[in-house]
């Protein structure tokens, strides 16, 4: 640039020489115009200020033939000016352009960052993807991931093997296409559920023979669709189902042998009691009054006897409440509030509804067992002032147990205890009946225990 510059000078400064004497001193301004652009904006001026005043006094020493004796003066000022402009406007197209110059080379720099930060990226997302595959590959659950159109994206070994299809057969298809069947099911259900709400959801489902199998479903939705991994729970499903069906047959067992004692106590044991006391009474009336310590000792005998024949018929009430099987569970409820007053001295009110009529006795004892636990909780527990019970049916027919107490109210923990033996058994029985137990509690304020059993089992005659 500066050979060019300090060429385009000598050329002008030549032309100038050769055509006329009027203008070769404007040359002199060319040097600084040409060298701004080199040796910076300061250093210019001072170099045109420079040629100016050269040209000038060199213009007046020759002594040029003007009109005016001003005229060269203002030559001079006007072209520093004009050369001033331009030297001024030639720094500044520089300072812009070495700007334009770094930032360029700075956005290529990041430019250049960038590529190398994705390309990076790029390597450990596919390291991340390939150690993840794998990772899936060799798990033992089951895992597929569906696109936001349900069409399988990846899908691991082992849930070829339970889906039955290779890989290449559902890789791309649509889920509900490849199987309608699943499209009534719980499983549709829950899938579109998790997608709809965003949020994962877990559900058990059975599918039925040839593969009858249960699988615990876990649904991650994500924006690109969803995956889902499942674990094969049958061995547990079975066993739980085992356990219930032993629970329901241990209880059965239990409320039988219960009502048989509850007879043996009542029938043999109290009538031999009664017997015992009867023959105590002919005795007395027979040999009296014979000697006042027999007759001390036959009236303690008669004490003892009476309580005895009331504990009798204490255990064989509690064994198997009297009233259920002659006038109804109504009348056994009524019972058992008035038996708990007696007994705590705690108020309890009961609300029935007239003419609810339960022929199934397995509901009976059911709703029957579940009152005497929560009464007998609210006396170990609650330090309750009053409770209150209620049986009704709800305009579909359900009945409605509910046990309302005033004391402490049971707490969260509590309720979900797994030492809460006592509470199992009340849900045990509850779902024996088809029905549903919930316990609440408010701190304070006290707890509600709410059994509902469905009409189907609460009617059904046996
Ligand atoms: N009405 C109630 N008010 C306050 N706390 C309660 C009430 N009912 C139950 N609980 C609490 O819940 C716990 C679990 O009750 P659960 O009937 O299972 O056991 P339990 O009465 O302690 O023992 P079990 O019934 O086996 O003799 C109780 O220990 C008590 O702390
Ligand atoms: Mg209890």
């Amino acid at each position: 640039m500066f050979a060019l510059g300090f060429l385009a000078v000598v050329a002008v400064g030549y032309l100038d020489y050769v055509t006329s004497w009027q203008c070769k001193f404007t040359v002199l301004y060319f040097i600084p115009l040409s060298l701004t652009w080199f040796i910076g904006k300061r250093r210019g001026l001072i170099l045109a200020v420079l040629c100016g005043i050269a040209a000038t006094s060199t213009e007046l020493s020759w002594g040029m033939p003007y009109d005016h004796p001003l005229i060269p003066y203002w030559n001079a000022s006007s072209r520093l000016l004009i050369f001033l402009i331009f030297t001024c406007l030639i720094s500044k197209i520089k300072s812009q352009v070495t700007g334009l110059e770094m930032a360029v080379v700075a956005r290529m720099n990041e430019l250049v960052k960038e590529i190398d930060e994705k390309k990076l990226l790029k390597k450990e997302k596919s390291e991340i993807y390939c150690a993840l595959h794998s990772t899936l590959d060799e798990m033992g659950e089951g895992f597929v991931s569906m696109d936001q159109q349900w069409r399988y994206t990846y899908v691991n070994p082992a849930a070829v093997k339970f889906i039955g299809k290779e890989a290449d057969e559902l890789l791309g298809q649509v889920c509900w296409e490849l199987f309608p069947e699943s499209s009534y099911g719980l499983a549709y259900q829950e899938l579109h559920r998790s997608v709809r709400e965003n949020c994962v959801v877990v559900f058990d489902n059975y599918i039925p023979a040839p593969l009858n199998r249960w699988y615990q479903n876990r649904c991650y939705p994500s924006p690109k669709g969803i995956s889902v991994f499942f674990t094969d729970i049958s061995e547990r499903k079975f066993a739980e189902e085992k356990f219930r069906d032993l629970t329901d047959h241990l209880e059965t067992v239990r409320e039988q042998e219960r009502l048989a004692i509850s007879r043996e106590i009542h029938d043999e044991f109290g009538q031999a009691l009664i017997a015992f006391k009867l023959d105590l009474s002919w005795i007395e009336h027979k040999f009296l009054p014979v000697d006042f310590q027999l007759t001390g000792r036959l009236n303690a005998m008669r004490s003892t006897l009476d309580l005895l024949v009331t504990k009798a018929q204490n255990i064989a009430s509690e064994l198997r409440p009297p009233l259920l099987d002659n006038l109804g569970l109504a009348a056994a409820i009524d019972w058992q509030v008035r038996e708990f007053k007696r007994r705590c001295g705690i108020e309890c009110l009961l609300m029935l509804n007239d003419g609810i009529k339960v022929h199934d006795k397995e509901v009976g004892t059911t709703v029957m067992r579940i009152l005497q636990e929560a009464l007998t909780n609210i006396a170990k527990h609650a330090k309750a002032q009053s409770v209150v019970v209620s049986l009704c049916e709800t305009a579909a027919n359900d009945l409605i147990l509910e046990i309302v107490d005033d004391g402490r109210g049971i707490e969260q923990d509590e309720i979900h205890s797994a030492l809460a033996f006592g509470l199992m058994g009340m849900r045990e029985r509850a779902r024996h009946c088809h029905g549903v137990l919930t316990i609440r509690g408010a701190r304070g304020k006290g707890t509600t225990v709410r059994l509902e059993i469905p009409r189907e089992t609460a009617k059904e005659a046996h």
